[in-house]
Formats: structure tokens, C-alpha cells, sequence
């Protein structure tokens, strides 16, 4: 893969104040300087310093977590003397076992010096339990809310962890990033994959939020004589999409591109360059969910990941939106994509067996948007599909989950006007846009056998951007 540019073209700020005496120049003027992101490139380190695994309490996952990370290529320290004076590439703090407003004082004392020896392009993982989960194990000694009441103080101290990850993203420096990672009782080894790549290059662009890890089911039966995993990414021709099929390509894949007959040959470039198919597909045709479940079936005895990407904008404010606005928004965004994974439920052999599901919402599906109702309905509508879905496709092995990009460099974006765009840009703590490989990375990553104890869950790509919750 061809070495990724710092900041796009199209962003001169960035670029201007990217190094040398621009970044001087606007540090002295207390103007935002956004930092260069470590993002992956072949053959580099996975991480730039040693990884220090810090325990709160009885951390009754850092052994296992200290074993993952050297197994991943860290040279894992224990304390900070025992890094010396380099910068740490990664800091992992095991406070799943935090349950009293003293262990949160514990916690500081622990992470605040290695923190500030963070390495440029570091990573922070915070490990915590679910708080429901740790409130419901009863009240500690000494909790004297009576009866009815048990493990409230639990409760809230793990919630705690939430903020204080979110104010970590927020004062982080140098591109490193911040998130807590919620370990569910019994997610075992499901912890693993999530926090290598957490600590990877790869999650150059996710920052300050947590993410549920719980049980993976038991891994599927590989679809027989098959030597390559077979995802399919709707919208693939440009943009994101195009980046998906370039990273899952890239990851082992033979990808079926999708895309409307009008972007034809930008398709067909696409699918050559990831040497995989092309399929000409409106999402939104009576005939589109029959037509993918049939060729995935036919052609390949079913699809492992499903990227459900395709979407489009009609931006205007709520009163001015038409019908046709609304529902071309609400049919290829929300519609289409319940309709196509009925499809593919209902067909024996279109999905083979512990297939992943990855819908693309977006942060101003989270957050809401001015002039983007019909958006904003869409993109929240797909979560709340990942969150249906869970369930019940857990129980056949299998797992939805959506991705939800932030202000992302892309001929969309480029489009807006430049006032807005470069609001857009800066608001975030990483303070630039994301380019479409951040968003890629974590729908290859969501996609990925490793991420089996992810599902129903949304992860933003969008370096913490403030509209972003
Ligand atoms: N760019 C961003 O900053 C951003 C932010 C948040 C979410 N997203 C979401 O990410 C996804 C990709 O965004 P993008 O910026 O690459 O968009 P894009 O407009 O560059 O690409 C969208 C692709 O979807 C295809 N498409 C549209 N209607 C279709 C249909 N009916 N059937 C099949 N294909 C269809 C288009 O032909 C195009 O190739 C979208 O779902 C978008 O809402 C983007």
C-alpha cells in the first residue's frame, strides 16, 4: 500500500503549520497544530516506545494483557523506571477491578506520570469492567446505602472511568489517543484483538470512547475449499468504500465491490486495483437484496463480511425537506441496508458461517445535525439495526456492528464550504480530518475473526470530535 500522506493536499492549514517554523509560528500564536498520526504502514514497529501495563487493585487482566501485547511485539515494562528514558509507546492500566472512589485516586497516581511520558503517536488503553456488571457483584464494605441498595458506589466509580478517558483524549498530545476498552465477565481471550488494535497503528483516528468487549461465540466452520475470506462493500467505487475494499484486500479478502451502474468504471478500477469483483448494484432496487444474496451464494457460497457503505446526503433544514429528500436519504441509508441483510438472512448460503456485519453511521447520526434530519435519522436508524441485530445473530455465530467516521477527507467533504469545512476539521481533539484508510482500518478490524466480542456497538473514527459524544 502506497505510503499515506500526514495531511491531504486540500488542507492547506494543516499543512502549513504541519513542521518547521509554521508549527513555531502557530504555537507562539496559540493556534491548534495538528499532530502528525502514526498510521500503519508495512513492516513498521507495532508500537514506537515500550508498552507499560499498569495495575489498579487486583487487575486481574494485566498478566494476560502484559503475555498479549509481547506477543503482538512490545517489549512490555511493569513499571516506568523499568523504561528508562525512553517514551512509552503504549500505556495499558488494568482498573477492571477499580470499585472505590480511593481506587480512582490510585489510578491517577499510577497513569498521570507515565502519561506524560507518552511517546508521539502513543496509545492509552483504560480497562474496565462493565459498570452494571461490577455494581451487581453487591456493595463493598463500608457502603451504607441499606437494603435494596447494593454496589453503587462500584457502579459509579467504573462509569468514572468513562470521563476521565474522554478528558485524557481531550489533554493528549502528539496524536496519542485515549479509549477505554469495557470488559464484560467472561470475554477471556475476546479482549485480546480489541486492545492490539486499540494499541496499533491502525486506530490512528479513534480517540476517547469506550467500547463493550464481551464473549465471542465459538469460532465458525470455514466455508469449505475456501482459501480467502469473501466480503462485500456496497458504494465501493470512491470515497470510503473504495478505501474498504483496499484495506480488506489487503488483509487476506477477495472483495466484491457494489456499486450503482452509473459509477461504473471508477468500479471497475476499484476492483481491479483489490483484485477482486465488480457488482453492478443499486441498493435501493426491488430486486437488490435477491440479486446480492443470490451472487454472493452462487458465486462464492456466501459472504464472511458484509460493509453496508453506500449513503448519500440531501442536505436543507427540516422544514424546507421534501419528500424526495427525505426519502432518498432514509431509502439507500436505512431501508437498503435492512432490507439487504434480510436478504441475506433469509437465503440458505448467502452468509457462511460467522459472517460480520458493518454499517457505516456517522457522528451526526450521534450527535444530530443542522439541515441533516433525514441523515441523522438514517444514521442513528443504523444503529439502532447493529443493536437488533446482536442478538440474535450472535446465537448463529455472527455479529453487526457500526462505524461511525467523524469530519473524513473525502471528495464529499472537500465540497463543503471552507468556512464550515475547516471548523469541521479542527473541532476535534486530534484536531484535522481523518482520511477514509482510519475508517477502513476499523471496519477491516470490526470485520476481522479477532473481533468476535465486539457486536452491537458503535465505534467512532473521528478523533474525538467534539460533536461527536
Ligand atoms: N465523508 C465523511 O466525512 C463521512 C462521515 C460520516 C459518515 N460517512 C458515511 O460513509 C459512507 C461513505 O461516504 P463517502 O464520503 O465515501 O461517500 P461518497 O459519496 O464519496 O461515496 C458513496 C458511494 O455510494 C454509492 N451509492 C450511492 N447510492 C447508491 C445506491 N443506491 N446503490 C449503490 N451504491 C450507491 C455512490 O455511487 C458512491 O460510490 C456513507 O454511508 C457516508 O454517509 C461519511
Amino acid at each position: 500500500m502506497a505510503k499515506l500522506p500526514v495531511h491531504l493536499p486540500d488542507d492547506p492549514y494543516g499543512g502549513l503549520v504541519g513542521r518547521g517554523p509554521g508549527a513555531a509560528a502557530a504555537r507562539r500564536l496559540g493556534l491548534p497544530v495538528p499532530p502528525r498520526l502514526r498510521r500503519y504502514e508495512p513492516g513498521q514497529e507495532f508500537l514506537t516506545g515500550p508498552a507499560l501495563v499498569l495495575r489498579v487493585g487486583a487487575a486481574p487482566l494485566a498478566d494476560d494483557v502484559a503475555v498479549w501485547l509481547a506477543a503482538a511485539g512490545a517489549r512490555v515494562v511493569g513499571d516506568l523506571a523499568a523504561a528508562g528514558d525512553e517514551r512509552l509507546g503504549a500505556v495499558v492500566v488494568d482498573a477492571t477491578a477499580a470499585r472505590r472512589v480511593g481506587d480512582l485516586g490510585a489510578l491517577r497516581e499510577l497513569l498521570a506520570p507515565a502519561f506524560r511520558r507518552s511517546a508521539a503517536g502513543g496509545r492509552v488503553v483504560v480497562l474496565g469492567a462493565v459498570p452494571a456488571e461490577a455494581g451487581a457483584a453487591g456493595a463493598e464494605p463500608g457502603e451504607g446505602f441499606g437494603d435494596g441498595f447494593g454496589g453503587v458506589e462500584a457502579r459509579a466509580v467504573q462509569q468514572g472511568l468513562d470521563g476521565l478517558v474522554r478528558s485524557l483524549g481531550k489533554e493528549a498530545r502528539g496524536g496519542t489517543t485515549v479509549n477505554l476498552l469495557r470488559v464484560a465477565a467472561g470475554a477471556g481471550e475476546a479482549l485480546r484483538s480489541p486492545l492490539e488494535f486499540l494499541c496499533s497503528a491502525r486506530a490512528a483516528f479513534v480517540s476517547g470512547q469506550p467500547l463493550l468487549v464481551g464473549p465471542a461465540p465459538a469460532p465458525a466452520t470455514a466455508v469449505p475449499g475456501r482459501r480467502r475470506r469473501v466480503a462485500v462493500v456496497t458504494g465501493a467505487a470512491r470515497g470510503i468504500g473504495a478505501a474498504i475494499a483496499e484495506v480488506l484486500a489487503r488483509d487476506g479478502a477477495h472483495v466484491v465491490c457494489a456499486d450503482v451502474a452509473a459509477a461504473g468504471e471508477q468500479l471497475a478500477r476499484v476492483a481491479n486495483r483489490v483484485h477482486g469483483s465488480a457488482l453492478t448494484l443499486d441498493v435501493t432496487a426491488a430486486d437488490a437484496p435477491d440479486v446480492l444474496a443470490g451472487h454472493l451464494r452462487r458465486r462464492f457460497g456466501g459472504a464472511d463480511v458484509v460493509v453496508h457503505n453506500a449513503g448519500v446526503t440531501r442536505d436543507r433544514s427540516f422544514v424546507n425537506l421534501d419528500a424526495a429528500a427525505w426519502d432518498a436519504v432514509l431509502g439507500v441509508n436505512l431501508a437498503a441496508p435492512l432490507r439487504l441483510t434480510e436478504g441475506l438472512l433469509r437465503t440458505d448460503g448467502a452468509l457462511a458461517p460467522g459472517a460480520r456485519l458493518v454499517c457505516l453511521s456517522s457522528i451526526n447520526g450521534l450527535a444530530g445535525a443542522k439541515g441533516q434530519a433525514n441523515y441523522a435519522a438514517s444514521k442513528a436508524g443504523l444503529v439502532g439495526l447493529v443493536q437488533a441485530l446482536a442478538e440474535p445473530l450472535a446465537r448463529r455465530g455472527m455479529a453487526a456492528n457500526a462505524v461511525a467516521p467523524g469530519f473524513i477527507e473525502t471528495p464529499m467533504t472537500a465540497s463543503m464550504p471552507a468556512v464550515p469545512r475547516e471548523v469541521g476539521r479542527r473541532a476535534s481533539s486530534l484536531q484535522q480530518g481523518g482520511l477514509p484508510v482510519d475508517v477502513a482500518e476499523a471496519v477491516a478490524w470490526l470485520a476481522s475473526p479477532g473481533a468476535a466480542g465486539v457486536n452491537g456497538q458503535v465505534l467512532r473514527v473521528d478523533g474525538q470530535h467534539l460533536t461527536g459524544a
